[in-house]
């Protein structure tokens, strides 16, 4: 038996050093233990653990497939982990092409940690909450996070990008990152008790979300799934959800009352986040896949990647730019201001937006910061067309019989090449398998307009053209 000792939870390159050295020396995957200095160590394991043996000769290929699946999941919590990566690395020895048997049971396992591992990543890029101590002298942000896996070090980078002026710390039970402006730092993990809990900051906190919380769409599961109860307890918003759940009945009935406003002035309403509703596992796959999107620079600077909502096999889609400022911070599209003002026009034209699934061409935020605002950029070529993938993606598996393009850059994405849309707009257009796509302004256009007579009558004109959507949406209704 070969006892492996890794140096830390995380320890990739230990871990990789012990499989080929073992492999190369055909140790069978049965006969090798390991564990991690510091963890309670096996009663039949020796006082020392094996020498990792030398490798003297031979040599094997494996995938980078390999490789980069188990460079994340070895982040899992499973005490297994490392046993079942050899197990896989084992038998990649023999079978080159493992790799692309998803349904094997080693293949399929290690992409679920790897999967496990993501989506843990990227619950603490959303959930992180600081919280600024030391204000009599140089102030410091800091925050309490309880991972699933081992990822402190994966998602400390994104906070160092995010937050890079102020200095900050993410305690966690495992190990504790710290930025200091200029250099990521990790140290031991710790206890909550070390953690602040209190400042004023939470009140900002609350007032955000309570500004982002919106009655009439309230979906109490849908909710739960977004933001699972376990990160509740850190998040200042959180003594606020069930007060604001229980008066959701009341605010939706004052919402309805008051539903007939001048649609010239910007509505001082509550700004909408859309929960999603897709249940769909190639969506669902899908969501997860572009949370990881790498494929243009804008990932850097964005919270997060904002993508489309609205129910599977919705018939109509809608389709802006970008996410916005409070669609990268809320992970929703259309809930800031744009999304109101298209939530007025979609009702207008009697269109149901809870039946309508609504994306943007760009996925991330794109903007430049100017003091404290970040300030809106429009998005170029490249970018687009480089998230074009996953609007196709998208559309592949909604099906939509409509696709709305608003604005210049939902056009360049729908028609796969710059589109003017004075000449497009408001007429249906033949797309390949019997899709039509229908192009319109963007709702920020009608935002932008200084002269209230031209703001009038352009977002009538966009009320019209959304009414071609809202006949469609009646017609499959009738069909159905
Ligand atoms: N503008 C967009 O194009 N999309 C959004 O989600 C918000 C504003």
């Amino acid at each position: 038996m070969q006892y492996i000792t890794l140096d830390t939870e995380t320890d990739f390159d230990g871990w990789r050093k012990a499989a080929r050295s073992l492999a190369l020396h055909h140790v069978q995957p049965a006969d090798v233990a390991w564990t991690v200095q510091g963890r309670d160590a096996d009663l039949f394991a020796p006082q020392a653990p094996s020498p990792i043996l030398a490798v003297n000769e031979g040599t094997f290929n494996v995938s980078g497939k390999f490789v980069d699946l188990a460079r994340t999941a070895i982040l899992h919590r499973d005490p297994e982990r490392f046993a079942i990566l050899y197990r896989l690395l084992w038998r990649l020895k023999d079978n080159h092409d493992l790799m692309d048997v998803a349904i094997d049971p080693d293949v399929a396992q290690v992409a679920a940690m790897a999967k496990g591992v993501r989506r843990d990543e990227h619950k603490m890029h959303a959930f992180v909450r600081f919280r600024e101590i030391g204000r009599e002298r140089a102030a410091h942000f800091v925050a309490w996070f309880e991972p699933e896996h081992h990822i402190v070090e994966l998602a400390a980078p994104f906070f160092a990008k995010r937050f890079a002026d102020m200095p900050w710390s993410i305690l966690t039970p495992d190990l504790s990152a710290h930025w200091d402006g200029l250099a990521l730092s990790f140290t031991p993990g710790v206890n909550k008790s070390e953690a602040p809990s209190e400042d004023r900051l939470e009140e900002t906190w609350r007032r955000y979300y309570a500004s982002i919380f919106n009655p009439a769409r309230l979906k109490v599961k849908a909710m739960q799934k977004e933001m699972p109860k376990k990160y509740w307890r850190n998040l200042p918003e959180a003594s606020i959800i069930r007060p604001l759940i229980e008066d959701a009945e009341r605010m939706t009935g004052a919402m309805i009352a008051n539903a007939a406003t001048d649609p010239h002035k910007p509505q001082k309403r509550p700004e909408a986040p859309m929960i999603h509703t897709t249940a769909a596992d190639d969506l669902e796959a899908l969501r997860e896949e572009t949370a990881h999107c790498r494929a243009c620079p804008l990932y850097k600077d964005a919270t997060q990647t904002v993508f489309g909502e609205g129910p599977k096999h919705a018939n109509i889609m809608l389709v802006g730019e970008q996410p916005g400022d409070k669609e990268d911070l809320a992970g929703h599209p259309f809930v800031g201001p744009a999304g109101q003002m298209l939530d007025r026009a979609l009702e207008e034209a009697g269109v149901d937006r809870k039946k309508v699934y609504v994306t943007n061409a760009v996925k991330h935020f794109k903007f430049v910061p100017r003091g404290k605002i970040r300030l809106h950029q429009k998005p170029n070529t490249p970018e687009i067309k480089a998230c074009r993938p996953w609007f196709e993606r998208e559309v592949s598996a909604i099906q939509p019989g409509l696709i709305v393009a608003m604005g210049a850059t939902a056009a360049q994405s729908v028609f796969g090449k710059i589109t003017p849309i004075g000449k497009t707009r408001g007429r249906l257009i033949d797309l390949p398998e019997g899709r039509k796509a229908l192009v319109t302004v963007h709702p920020s256009y009608l935002l932008r307009l200084p002269d209230p007579e031209a703001k009038a009558l352009e977002y009538q004109r966009f009320v019209d053209d959304l009414k071609i959507a809202a006949g469609l949406q009646k017609k499959a209704a009738r069909a159905a």
